[in-house]
Formats: structure tokens, C-alpha cells, sequence
């Protein structure tokens, strides 16, 4: 294929320029032209950033068909779970995360599965069919319908695809794929944008739901999947800690389901099992009663879960005390300790403050602040909240304790794995849900900590 016209576009502006340089002749920011395609054919210059756009013109909202889309399982329910329920027919599904954390295993064990019921391909442009051959024989999977394409060029890739006509489509991964329409290497911004743009395009086309693998680099964003996230429909993300053995998946962003749901799996010597009752593995199970450890019921997606919030609060030696926090938000710390300080007299200035999520998953939600500073007080205090006891519940500026959504979802969770006690936001506790279990109801925070440690 004959090389297009290459320009540069500052990623700021927008502003162009027919040449690289270091600041944007327009905005004068630094470092913002990437390379891209200065002409394409008019008809259809904007296409690959319009996936759904057709030649209809405009048409009737009432008038669009709306049968719920058809989707399809993948065999694996945690993996379902993330999806929305399956794989969407013409989606474009990004999954990323750091090198090493499992995504060609999940993606071959997930073909394999797929491949005994519908059409696969499996491009890489990572590995060779032996590597890849060698994996699948560690998972014991059933290779006789499973498709297999050592390909990096997207035109050539999608010129074979367009041929065998599959129904679900893995690159393995965007960042190693080039089109010959520029010339920057690939893992570029330029080539991993234009590459995705022409694969969205395909799937649109060919009802194939094509998944993404993509890397994120130490930095998080340049040249990784960041890019491609407004072009997908579907972007899932792998989290956790690197020496655990469990591998999260979390929904950031989902056309076709709900986003911030979680996908527990277990690395094994056979590759990755699901774990369908994630509540047992992140609770650590103390022997005795600790302080500074409290079980909070977070709720991730539509599943409620339990977790264990430790904290450790020790004498700083520092001017500037320390504010940790693993799987939290910091600022959100440092507020929730002026909150404390203000409202229930609690002194923190002179300590240094740890707080870690066990298990590596990270709250995003408010229904945490409650446990922190439970688990935050009990260490301060070296007195360990009472074994049996679960908490959620917001805490607001003026020391009120707020409610969170689905509170007896959260108390039946807490119950069903043998707690004896629920500290809970007042308006979350209806006399319905009583059941096998004692919910405490606070309103203030100084309530909640009376409620806890006496
Ligand atoms: P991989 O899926 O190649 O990671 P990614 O594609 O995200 O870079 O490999 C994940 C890691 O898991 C690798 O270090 C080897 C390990 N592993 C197992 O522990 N068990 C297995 O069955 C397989 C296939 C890999
Ligand atoms: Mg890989």
C-alpha cells in the first residue's frame, strides 16, 4: 500500500505542522505533535473515530430497532460478569494491564473455550504459535478449532479476517500492530490510534467483537491503551498486587453493562480460576482480635463484598506526619482525619498514619470512610474492634454518618458469612432486615466510635 501524506498534529490544539518540532507552533506547548495521516480520502476522513455513524442521514429515534443486544457467554462467569453479561457482536473490548499479569493467559483460556462453539482468531505479534502452542498445552485446552494468526501489519491482518469471517477476534497486542498508512513505529500514539481506528471499523463492518489487549507503561499513560479508550466500547483493566496470587478485573467503561464491576480470578499452575465467592479469600481469617483491623462490606459493581481495612497509626518522627494509604484515596484520608479531629476530638497531627485495603483491590466508593477511621482509631488506640463486627458508611464534613446505597444487600452479605454485628449508617437500617443479625444504627460519628470500642 502506498504511504500516505504524513503530518503533525499537536495533540493539544490541533493545530498542524508539515514537520516535527519540539513546541507547537500554535499553542506553544512542548512535546505535543504526533505524527498522522494528512489526507485521507474525503468520504471518509472521520469514519474511524465514528464507529456507529452510517450513510443513513438522519432518521427517527422511535424508528431504530431496539432488541436487547444478543450476548454471548464466554464460559468463564467471572469474565461474564466484567462483560456485562458476554461478548457483544461488533464490540471493541480494551483489556489492559501490567506485563506479566495474565492477559494473554486469560485471552488463550477464553478462546480456547469460545473456539468449541464459534469462529476464533487469535492474532499475536508478542509471541510465536510455539510460545503460545506451549501455553495452551500448560492449560490443557482443546486447540483443534483454535485459529491462530502471527500477524503485526493491521491491513494484511484484517485482509485474511475479512476472508475467514470470525466471530471473535483477540490482538495480543495493539501495541506491537502498525498500519502502513504511517510511518512511526509501532506502540506509537499515532500507529496504536490509527490501528484501533481501522480495527473498530472492522468490527462495525463484520459483527465481529474484536478484544484488545493493551499494555500500560510505568507512567500509565503515553502510548498505552489511554489512547484508545474513547475509541472502545468495553474497557476492562487488571488490578491487584503484583505478589498475590488473585488477579482483579474491573469494568472502567461499558456500553452495554454496568461499569466498576469486579472480576475475581486465581493464578494457578493451570492458568487462571475464577473465584465466584470473593468475600471468603479477602478476609485474612485473624485467630485472635487485632487492632487496627476492621471488615468493611464494600459493594463493587452489583456484587457486595467483604474486606478487611487495616490500619497502623505510630508516633511520627517527622514534621510533616505521614499519610499512607494502599487502595485508597489519600486526600480522602487526610479528610476523614480533620473530620475526626473536629468532630470527635481525636488527635492526629503528631502521628504518622498507614492504611492498606488487604487483598490489593482499590474502594473507590465512600461507604469506606467508616471502616478507615474505625481501623484507624482501634490502632491509635491499641484496642482491636470486637471479632464478628462488619461496618460501612459515608462520613460527611460536619461528622454526620451518611447513608450508601443498597444497605441490605450489604447486611445480608455481612450475615451470610457469620457476622454477629453491623455498624451502619442510621437510615441504611430498616426494621425489615432484621434478621439473624445486630445492625447499630449511628448518626454521628462520635456515636460510631463509642459503638465500636466500648
Ligand atoms: P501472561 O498471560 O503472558 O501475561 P501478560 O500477557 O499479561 O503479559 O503471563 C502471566 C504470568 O502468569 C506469567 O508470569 C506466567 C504465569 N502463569 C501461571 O502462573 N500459570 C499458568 O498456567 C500460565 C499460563 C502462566
Ligand atoms: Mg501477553
Amino acid at each position: 500500500m502506498a504511504k500516505g501524506k504524513t503530518i503533525y498534529v499537536c495533540s493539544a490544539c490541533g493545530g498542524g505542522s508539515p514537520k516535527w518540532v519540539g513546541q507547537c507552533p500554535d499553542c506553544k506547548a512542548w512535546n505535543s505533535l504526533v505524527e498522522s495521516i494528512a489526507e485521507a480520502p474525503p468520504a471518509n476522513r472521520f469514519s474511524g473515530y465514528a464507529g456507529a455513524a452510517s450513510e443513513q442521514g438522519i432518521i427517527d429515534l422511535a424508528s431504530v430497532q431496539l432488541e436487547p443486544e444478543k450476548k454471548a457467554s464466554t464460559g468463564i462467569g467471572e469474565l461474564d460478569r466484567v462483560l456485562g453479561g458476554g461478548l457483544v457482536p461488533g464490540s471493541v473490548i480494551l483489556l489492559g494491564g501490567d506485563p506479566g499479569i495474565g492477559k494473554s493467559t486469560l485471552l488463550t483460556q477464553t478462546l480456547g473455550l469460545l473456539s468449541q462453539r464459534m469462529s476464533c482468531l487469535y492474532v499475536s505479534g508478542e509471541e510465536s504459535p510455539r510460545q503460545i502452542g506451549l501455553r495452551a498445552q500448560r492449560l490443557e485446552l482443546n486447540c483443534e478449532r483454535f485459529h491462530l494468526l502471527p500477524e503485526t501489519n493491521v491491513e494484511r491482518m484484517l485482509a485474511l479476517a475479512a476472508q475467514s469471517n470470525p466471530d471473535v477476534i483477540v490482538i495480543d497486542s495493539i501495541q506491537t500492530i502498525y498500519t502502513d498508512l504511517l510511518q512511526s513505529a509501532p506502540g506509537s500514539v499515532a500507529q496504536v490510534r490509527e490501528s484501533a481506528a481501522q480495527l473498530v471499523r472492522f468490527a462495525k463492518r463484520s459483527g465481529a467483537a474484536i478484544v484488545l489487549v493493551g499494555h500500560v507503561t510505568k507512567e500509565g499513560a503515553l502510548a498505552g491503551p489511554r489512547v484508545l479508550e474513547h475509541m472502545v466500547d468495553t474497557v476492562l483493566y487488571f488490578e491487584g498486587e503484583q505478589g498475590s496470587r488473585f488477579r482483579l478485573i474491573r469494568t472502567i467503561k461499558n456500553r452495554y453493562g454496568a461499569v466498576n464491576e469486579l472480576g475475581v480470578f486465581a493464578m494457578t499452575d493451570r492458568g487462571l480460576r475464577e473465584v465466584s465467592n470473593p468475600s471468603a479469600i479477602f478476609l485474612s481469617g485473624h485467630k485472635q482480635e487485632v487492632p487496627g483491623s476492621v471488615v468493611m462490606v464494600t459493594r463493587e459493581g452489583s456484587r457486595p463484598l467483604l474486606l478487611e481495612v487495616q490500619a497502623l497509626v505510630d508516633e511520627s518522627r517527622l514534621n510533616n506526619p505521614r499519610r499512607l494509604c494502599v487502595g485508597l484515596e489519600q486526600n480522602r484520608l487526610s479528610m476523614l482525619l480533620a473530620v475526626m479531629h473536629r468532630h470527635a476530638g481525636v488527635v492526629m497531627y503528631d502521628q504518622d498514619v498507614f492504611v492498606n485495603v488487604v487483598g490489593g483491590v482499590r474502594i473507590t466508593e465512600t461507604a469506606a470512610d467508616l471502616p478507615v477511621l474505625l481501623a484507624v482509631l482501634s490502632s491509635l488506640k491499641d484496642r482491636p474492634i470486637p471479632q464478628g463486627t462488619a461496618v460501612f458508611g459515608e462520613v460527611g464534613l460536619a461528622g454526620e454518618i451518611r447513608p450508601v446505597p443498597n444497605g441490605p444487600d450489604r447486611l445480608r452479605e455481612a450475615a451470610k458469612h457469620g457476622f454477629k454485628r453491623v455498624i451502619a449508617p442510621m437510615q441504611n437500617i430498616s426494621r425489615r432486615d432484621a434478621q439473624d443479625i445486630e445492625t447499630i444504627g449511628v448518626e454521628r460519628l462520635g456515636e460510631a466510635l463509642e459503638a465500636a470500642l466500648d
